[in-house]
């Protein structure tokens, strides 16, 4: 029988999605996709078993696994090998691998691998420019190939970089909203994974549900949707200052 295949991914702005996509497509099977970037994704019940391969990707955030209310609640494994992705943009992923095989292993998976991939960084695309390079996607490929091979084996979870107790979150001050050049058309609500955006008033962000992931600013097709706030371009001026003379390599862990 083949082996099932889940490639699955949090990706507001695409960049996890890439890398996920590339390690799937390293491992022979039968495959499906999930995308809990959607609400609605997350709200359905997926359930494995040993003989199911899961690959899952999520951006980092402050070093963590963004903060998503139940964001893998949905997912219920049995014994079930998974891949983890933390894609960051390029300052470090901190504790969000010890933190997301924690999460999983609550939730029934057993971490068979890992990596740590650099993508363009949410709040600057010079930040990151250009990645997922060929590199980038050849060193995602050996993962899922090195993966694969593993599996056939009797095998342990590798040793992951971090700490625990994980470091704090400190959500940035600022996100995004939209100008008088709204036209209502409700991209930006469709494309918010946390329904931060009511759709009958889409100028308007729930600043408390909100997490910055700047989907809504991608998906609005006038650029009406933009964070103004000085601490953000603050933010960003740092950003580049600090991460773009350096490229980070990506890192496989099996
Ligand atoms: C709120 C927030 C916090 C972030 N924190 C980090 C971080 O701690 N380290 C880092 O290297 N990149 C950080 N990033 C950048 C993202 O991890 C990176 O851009 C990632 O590729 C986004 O994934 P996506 O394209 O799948 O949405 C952060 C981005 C956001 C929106
Ligand atoms: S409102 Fe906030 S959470 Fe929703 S898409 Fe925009 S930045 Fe992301
Ligand atoms: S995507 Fe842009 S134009 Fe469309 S409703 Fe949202 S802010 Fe307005």
């Amino acid at each position: 029988m083949e082996q099932r295949v889940t490639a699955l991914y949090f990706s507001p702005t695409h960049g996890t999605r890439a890398y996920v996509r590339a390690v799937a497509a390293a491992i022979p099977g039968e495959h499906r996709e999930v995308d809990f970037t959607r609400p609605e994704e997350r709200r359905k019940e997926y359930h494995f078993t040993e003989n199911d391969l899961v690959i899952l990707g999520v951006p980092v955030y402050y070093g963590r696994v963004p903060e998503v209310e139940g964001l893998l609640d949905g997912l219920h494994g049995g014994n079930t090998p998974v891949i983890l992705l933390a894609v960051y943009g390029n300052r470090l992923i901190d504790d969000a691998l010890v933190e997301l095989s924690d999460l999983c292993a609550a939730r029934g998976f057993r971490t068979l691998a890992a990596g740590s991939f650099v993508a363009p960084h949410t709040f600057s695309a010079k930040v990151g420019k250009g990645r997922p390079s060929e590199a980038d996607l050849a060193a995602a490929a050996e993962l899922g190939r090195r993966a694969a091979d593993k599996l056939s084996g009797a095998w342990e979870p590798p040793a992951l970089p971090g700490n625990r107790p994980y470091r704090d979150f400190q959500r940035a001050p600022f996100y995004p909203e939209g100008d008088g050049s709204c036209t209502g058309c409700g991209a930006c609500a469709r494309a918010c994974p946390v329904e931060a955006i009511d759709p009958a008033a889409p100028r308007e962000t729930d600043g408390e549900k909100c997490i910055r992931c700047l989907a809504c600013v991608h998906a609005c097709p006038t650029g009406s949707r933009r964070v103004e706030a000085a601490a953000f371009s603050a933010t960003v001026a740092h950003l580049e200052e600090a991460l773009t003379r350096t490229e980070r390599p990506p890192e496989l862990y099996l």
